[in-house]
C-alpha cells in the first residue's frame, strides 16, 4: 500500500462511524418506504419509474421514498431485463399476484387502456393506493365503476395527466385563478401527430394497439384530446356540450393478433366544439394524419384583460398578452419559466436553465406522495379522471349522430 492510500485508509477508518451516524441521522430513519408495485414495462413504465428514482433528490421534505418493490409484464425475460436495468427488487407475470403481495403499498398502472378498469378495480379491493394512466377507462360505465372501487376502499388514487404538472401550464392555472385573464371567451386547443399515415402500418399487439379499438376504446379522442380536454377543465373549468366530428382515413389494416385484414374502429381524427360552464366557447382538433407534427399539443385562452398561449415543443415557455400594458409596449411576452418563484422551479436548476417531459412524472409523484402525507387528495383523482372521459365520450356520440350533446 502506497503512502497515500494508507492515509485515505486511516481517514476512512477514523470517520467511519461519524460518516455513517450522520448518514443513518440524516438518512434513512425520517424515510418512510412507499412500495411500488408497476404493471406495463412500456414508455410510460419508464417515465414513472424515472419519476420514482428522482423524487427525493429533488423533493427532500418529503417523508416517504418510493421502494421499486416489483415490476409486472407479461413475458418474464422481457420482465426481467427491465428490472435490471432499472433496478426493481423484483417482477411479477401476472398482476393478480401482484396485487395480492403485503409487501406491496401502491399499484402503478402503465398498460394499455382496455386493462386500466381489471386492475384498478382489483388493486383497490386490495386495499392499495391506485395510480393510473389516462385516459382512466374505455368508456364512463367502466370509469364509474373504478371510481365506485376506489371510493368504497378510501385508497389514495391519482391519474396520470402529467401535463397539468409543466410548470408553464402550472403558472397558466396561477394566472387564470388570480383573475388576471378576467372573463375568458375562447379556449383552443391542437394536440397534432402524423405517425399514422402510412396504411401499411398494422393494428393491434405491442407498439400498435393504439390503433385498435378494443385495446384502446377509441383514437385520437381518448389517447390525446384526453390530455386536451383534462388541461382545459382543469384550467377554465366543466364543459357543459359539445358537437364533433370524427373521420377513420385509413378504414382496414391488417391486424398483427389475428393476422386478417380487419376494419380499423379507431377515430384517427377529431374535431370539437364546445360550450363551458363559465359561458366560454371551446374549439378542439387532434389528428394523427397532421404531415410533419410529432406531439404538437398547444392551447391558447382569450380573456377580457389577457391572453395565455403554450406550446408542448417549447414547454418551459408561457406567451402571455396583457392588455393593460402600456400600449407603446404592449404586445406578446414570453415567459421563460424557469425561476425559482415559479410553479416547481425552485426545485430544480437555477434562474434560466429549463427542465422537460420527464420532469412532469417527477412532480407528478411528489405531488402524490405529498397528498399521502397530508391526507389531501391528488388531482386529478379518479373522479376527476371520470369527468375527462364522459366529455371523451360525448365527443364521439356527438361525431356519430351529428348532434350537440350535453355531458350526462
Ligand atoms: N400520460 C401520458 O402522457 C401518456 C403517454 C403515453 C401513454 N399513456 C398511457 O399509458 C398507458 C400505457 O401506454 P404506453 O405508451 O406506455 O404503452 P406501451 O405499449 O409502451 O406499454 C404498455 C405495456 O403494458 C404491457 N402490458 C399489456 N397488457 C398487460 C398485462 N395484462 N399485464 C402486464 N403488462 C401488460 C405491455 O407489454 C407493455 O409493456 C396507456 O393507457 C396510455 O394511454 C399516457
Amino acid at each position: 500500500m502506497t503512502n497515500e492510500s494508507e492515509n485515505h485508509w486511516s481517514f476512512f477508518m477514523s470517520h467511519w462511524s461519524f460518516i455513517s451516524i450522520t448518514f443513518l441521522l440524516n438518512q434513512e430513519p425520517t424515510m418512510k418506504p412507499l412500495n411500488i408495485g408497476l404493471v406495463g414495462y412500456g414508455f410510460m413504465g419508464r417515465t414513472h419509474t424515472n419519476g420514482y428514482k428522482r423524487v427525493n433528490d429533488f423533493f427532500p421534505e418529503l417523508k416517504h421514498r418510493p421502494v421499486l418493490k416489483a415490476i409486472c409484464g407479461r413475458n418474464e425475460e422481457q420482465t426481467r431485463a427491465f428490472a435490471e436495468q432499472w433496478q426493481y427488487e423484483s417482477i411479477e407475470t401476472d398482476w393478480r399476484k401482484l396485487i395480492a403481495r403485503p409487501d406491496i403499498d401502491a399499484i402503478d398502472i402503465c398498460t394499455p387502456n382496455n386493462s386500466h378498469a381489471e386492475i384498478a378495480i382489483a388493486a383497490a379491493q386490495a386495499g392499495k393506493m391506485v395510480l393510473c394512466e389516462k385516459p382512466l377507462a374505455m368508456n364512463p360505465v367502466e370509469g364509474q365503476q373504478m371510481v365506485d372501487a376506489i371510493e368504497k376502499a378510501q385508497v389514495a388514487n391519482t391519474v396520470w395527466y402529467n401535463y397539468r404538472r409543466v410548470p408553464a401550464v402550472s403558472l397558466a392555472k396561477q394566472l387564470i385563478d388570480e383573475g388576471r385573464l378576467g372573463r375568458i371567451f375562447h379556449y383552443r386547443a391542437n394536440f397534432l401527430q402524423d405517425w399514422t399515415i402510412n396504411a401499411d402500418l398494422p393494428q393491434g399487439g405491442a407498439g400498435l394497439w393504439r390503433l385498435d379499438a378494443a385495446s384502446a376504446g377509441s383514437g385520437v379522442t381518448g389517447d390525446l384530446l384526453a390530455h386536451c380536454i383534462d388541461t382545459a377543465v382543469w384550467l377554465n373549468g366543466s364543459i357543459n356540450s359539445v358537437t364533433a366530428m370524427t373521420e377513420t382515413f385509413v378504414k382496414e389494416r391488417k391486424h398483427n393478433l389475428t393476422g386478417k385484414v380487419e376494419k380499423v374502429s379507431i377515430d384517427d381524427a377529431c374535431a370539437f366544439l364546445c360550450r363551458f360552464g363559465n359561458g366560454s366557447l371551446g374549439l378542439f382538433e387532434s389528428t394523427r394524419y397532421a404531415r410533419g407534427h410529432k406531439a404538437l399539443y398547444t392551447f391558447e385562452i382569450n380573456g377580457e384583460k389577457a391572453s395565455i398561449k403554450w406550446d408542448l415543443h417549447d414547454l418551459h415557455r408561457l406567451e402571455y398578452f396583457d392588455y393593460s400594458d402600456n400600449s407603446l409596449i404592449r404586445g406578446w411576452h414570453q415567459v421563460h419559466c424557469t425561476d425559482g418563484d415559479m410553479p416547481y422551479m425552485g426545485k430544480w436548476w437555477v434562474p434560466g436553465l429549463q427542465i422537460g417531459y420527464e420532469h412532469t412524472f417527477v412532480h407528478q409523484v411528489a405531488d402524490f406522495i405529498a397528498s399521502v402525507e397530508s391526507g389531501k387528495s391528488c388531482s386529478p383523482t379518479f373522479r376527476e379522471a371520470l369527468e375527462t372521459q364522459k366529455i371523451c365520450e360525448a365527443v364521439l356520440d356527438s361525431a356519430k349522430c351529428g348532434q350537440w350533446k350535453e355531458i350526462a
